[in-house]
């Protein structure tokens, strides 16, 4: 079997690329490889590779950024996506795309989403992502949509490694300071390459939540990620407007896997537990899959 990987340098391509190597043959494809918005590359390189599966985990993530410049958002999240469902469709590959957790949005709920509630995404960003999920529940039968939640993991050096720069701005001062209204679920990227992967061995199709288990504020999460790397410093909540974003991103974005508990599937662990063992990773120099 072989399965093309979209956004493979990213955060979760490198999870991705590991985990399901244990299925078939990988085809790991960086933006440089391959520009999703790009409708003639993607269509000549899948002609080319010919995978049974495209897992698609390209992205622009950078909510701000979306905010401002909307076209980019749309480019790369919706239309980026419809090239590839297109070609998936021609040629009959199965699907798999990686959506978020922010996409339910505003919706009325202080509890954790699952797939059965609505959606009403409240950023350019998610607007997108849902739009791209759209298109995929619509032309394709074989697919797997999965909403993931706050993802952490990667080596040190990665720029989007969250836990790593909670620890460095940390480490030398006694204070910082963390957003308590803001609540989420974190997750760590190598759970959900492999809970992927299980979807995929069970040949499961549709939408599945795929988080770690638990809730958390911001403030929640780096206090635990400051204890895991026994730093004795205070995280306090911030004033109003120490983090003011353009974004109107959603307050709660924490979410439950009902289906996959449904199907008995889950691999997902407690954010807590999984959060550990990746903080004992980076201290010991690792952090990736
Ligand atoms: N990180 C989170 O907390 C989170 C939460 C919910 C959902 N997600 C979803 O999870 C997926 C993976 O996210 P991630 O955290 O791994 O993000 P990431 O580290 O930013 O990876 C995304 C990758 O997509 C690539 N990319 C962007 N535009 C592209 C284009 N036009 N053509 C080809 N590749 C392109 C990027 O390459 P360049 O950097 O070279 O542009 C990057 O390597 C995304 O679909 C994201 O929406 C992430």
């Amino acid at each position: 079997m072989k399965i093309l990987i979209t956004g493979a340098n990213g955060l979760l391509g490198c999870y991705l690329t590991k985990s399901l190597a244990s299925l078939g043959e990988i085809s790991p494809l960086s933006h440089d490889q391959m520009d999703i918005t790009d409708r003639k590359a993607v269509f000549e390189t899948i002609k080319q590779v010919r995978p049974d599966i495209i897992v698609h985990a390209a992205a622009i993530t950078d909510v701000e950024k979306c905010e401002q410049v909307p076209e980019i958002a749309w480019s790369r999240n919706y239309l980026g996506t419809v090239n590839l469902v297109d070609v998936a469709a021609l040629y009959g590959m199965r699907f798999v795309y990686i959506s978020s957790t922010g996409c339910y949005g505003v919706g009325k709920k202080d509890k954790p989403y699952s797939e059965f509630d609505l959606v009403e995404p409240t950023t350019v960003h998610h607007k997108t992502k849902f739009e791209a999920e759209m298109v995929v529940s619509e032309h394709l039968s074989r697919y797997l949509i999965i909403r993931i939640g706050w993802l952490f993991g990667g080596s040190r050096e990665h720029e989007k490694n969250f836990v790593w720069k909670r620890y460095l701005e940390a480490k030398d001062v006694n204070k910082v300071y963390s957003d308590p209204s803001q609540k989420g679920t974190p997750t760590y990227a190598g759970d959900v390459a492999h809970q992927l992967r299980v979807l995929l061995e069970n040949d499961c199709n549709g939408l599945f939540n795929c988080v770690d288990v638990g809730a958390a504020s911001r403030l929640d999460y780096v206090r635990e990620i400051l204890k895991a790397f026994g730093l004795d410093c205070e995280v306090a909540p911030a004033p109003g407007g120490m983090f003011n974003r353009i974004a109107p991103v959603a307050t709660n974005e924490s979410a439950v896997n009902v289906k996959l508990d449904m199907l008995g599937l889950s691999v997902m662990r407690p954010w807590r537990e999984a959060l550990a063992g990746y903080v004992n990773e980076l201290m010991r120099g690792k952090g990736n899959a």
